[in-house]
This record gives C-alpha cells, sequence and structure tokens, in this order.
C-alpha cells in the first residue's frame, strides 16, 4: 500500500449542522484529512468555534447559514457553496432533532417538526447537491441516522422513525445515483453525549438502561462517528453502497 488511506485532499465536503456536537466533530475531522470543508447550521447558530477548529487544518472553510426545513435556504445555501467551490464532493447530511415524546403524547407540532428537519429537510439537501455531482461523475452522500432508525426506543416514536426514514432514503438513493459515481451511505451512532441528548443522559436511570444495552459498556464519542463519516467519504470506500454502518458497540445486535 503506497499511498495514505483514507485522505481527502482537494475535495470539498458540505456538512449541515456543524455549529455544535456530531456535526463540529465530522468537519474536524475531514478537515484534518485534507477537505476543504463548507458548513452550515441554522441562522442565528454560530459556527465560528467549529470554523476555527477547521482551520488549524490549514484547508479552505467557509460558513453560511441554512436551515434545512426551508427550501429557498437550501438553493442559496448550496448555490452559494458552488459559486465558491464550482463543485461539492461530500455532503454529510447532519442537521437533527430529537424531542422525545411519547406515542400517546405526540403532537401534530413535534411531529412536522421533527420530519420536516430529519426527513425533508435531509432529502431535499441530498437532491440539490446530488445534481452538482452528477456532472462530476463522483460524490459522496453520507446521512447521519440513528440506532433508534434500526430498532424502537420507548419515549420517542416519532424520532425512530424519521431515522429508519433516512436509512430508506440512502438505500433507494443509492440505487438511484450510484451510476453517477455518487454513494450514499447512512451511519446509525448509538447514544453520543452532546446538547442533544444530555439531559436524558444525566439521568442515573437512563444512563444505566443505555449502557446496559451497549456490549461495549461505553458511550459512543463524537469522534468514533466522525472517523465512520471519514471512512463513508474516503476513495477507499468506492464499493460500499446503500449501507448503513453502526457506530453502537453492539446494541442493534441483541
Ligand atoms: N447525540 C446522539 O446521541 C446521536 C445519536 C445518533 C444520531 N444522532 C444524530 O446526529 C445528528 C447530530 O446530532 P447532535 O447529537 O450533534 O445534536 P446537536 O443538537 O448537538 O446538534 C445538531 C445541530 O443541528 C442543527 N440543526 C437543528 N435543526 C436544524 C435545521 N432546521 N437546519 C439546520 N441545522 C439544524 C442544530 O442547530 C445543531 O447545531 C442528528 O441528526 C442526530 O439525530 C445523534
Amino acid at each position: 500500500m503506497d499511498k495514505e488511506m483514507f485522505k481527502l485532499d482537494s475535495r470539498l465536503a458540505l456538512i449541515t449542522g456543524a455549529a455544535r456536537g456530531l456535526g463540529a466533530a465530522i468537519t474536524i475531522a475531514l478537515a484534518q484529512q485534507g477537505a476543504d470543508v463548507a458548513i452550515s447550521d441554522k441562522p442565528g447558530q454560530s459556527l465560528d468555534d467549529t470554523a476555527g477548529k477547521a482551520k488549524e487544518y490549514g484547508h479552505k472553510v467557509f460558513t453560511f447559514n441554512m436551515d434545512v426545513r426551508v427550501m429557498n435556504q437550501i438553493y442559496q445555501g448550496i448555490a452559494a457553496v458552488n459559486k465558491e467551490f464550482s463543485k461539492i464532493d461530500i455532503l454529510v447530511n447532519n442537521a437533527g432533532i430529537n424531542r422525545p415524546m411519547y406515542g400517546l403524547k405526540v403532537t401534530e407540532e413535534n411531529w412536522d417538526s421533527h420530519y420536516n428537519t430529519n426527513v425533508k429537510g435531509g432529502f431535499f439537501v441530498a437532491q440539490a447537491v446530488a445534481k452538482l455531482m452528477i456532472p462530476r461523475r463522483w460524490g459522496r452522500i453520507i446521512f447521519i441516522s440513528s440506532q433508534s432508525g434500526l430498532i424502537g426506543i420507548p419515549g420517542q416514536p416519532v424520532y425512530c422513525s424519521t431515522k429508519g426514514a433516512i436509512i430508506q432514503l440512502a438505500r433507494t438513493l443509492g440505487l438511484e445515483w450510484a451510476k453517477y459515481g455518487i454513494t450514499v451511505n447512512a451511519v446509525a451512532p448509538t447514544f453520543v453525549k452532546t446538547n442533544l441528548t444530555h439531559k436524558r443522559l444525566e439521568n442515573r436511570e437512563f444512563l444505566n438502561f443505555v449502557l446496559g444495552r451497549i456490549p461495549i459498556g461505553k458511550l459512543a464519542t463524537p469522534e468514533d462517528v466522525a472517523a465512520a463519516v471519514v471512512y463513508l467519504a474516503s476513495d477507499e470506500a468506492k464499493m460500499v453502497n446503500c449501507a448503513v454502518l453502526s457506530v453502537d458497540g453492539g446494541w442493534t445486535a441483541w
């Protein structure tokens, strides 16, 4: 093997929901492997912290606001990235929400906010980016799903269903777009301590439930998830398409 593996030199990666949490860690890992990064988050969310850390690796960092629920913002955001770099090689559809609510309590607002962000937003960002990838005959689209897309977790039926939908999008879009040199895959992490989960994980009973389910006996870290994304974004993963890469310490094998 004469080439260092998993290098992303000269690639441009777009990451959504990159202000914090997994999106920030994914951005930094992709920059560390050599990619230029275009990072976005909802209006009002500062990207300065993530951008500052990514810049340490010496590559280009472009920041912009894009609420993935708003079609105009998607089109304007993708156009701005394309104007700056004339391409998008890698898309990480990471922006997502989880507002746990038991089935009997779920409201229409709770349902719509999950679906508009996690499913509709991710789909239309992927569609807009794929249109730029197709003429170049190369692309990597990576959806951040969850183990919750593979199994049920009481208290979050709507979130689980959106994460399952994301897996089906990855499988089907991967079938449609493989002929253009684009692979589409999903990453399915177990619990990671971030803004999304920290309140529930502070509850000792819930934490014990979670740790008891993970054979490795630890939560995942943002860097564990970022490493899976780096792999799927790399040249070396060229035969991996329509796949779900679990980063769950074995939870979903039960
Ligand atoms: N933390 C976990 O345990 C865990 C496990 C599995 C999967 N995930 C998934 O990973 C992704 C990132 O989660 P996280 O844990 O880093 O959460 P987080 O809340 O820390 O970060 C999510 C980011 O997405 C952004 N975002 C939310 N709605 C948006 C919108 N409409 N438009 C643009 N950006 C938006 C937020 O502003 C935030 O910066 C999510 O898709 C989540 O479902 C998280």
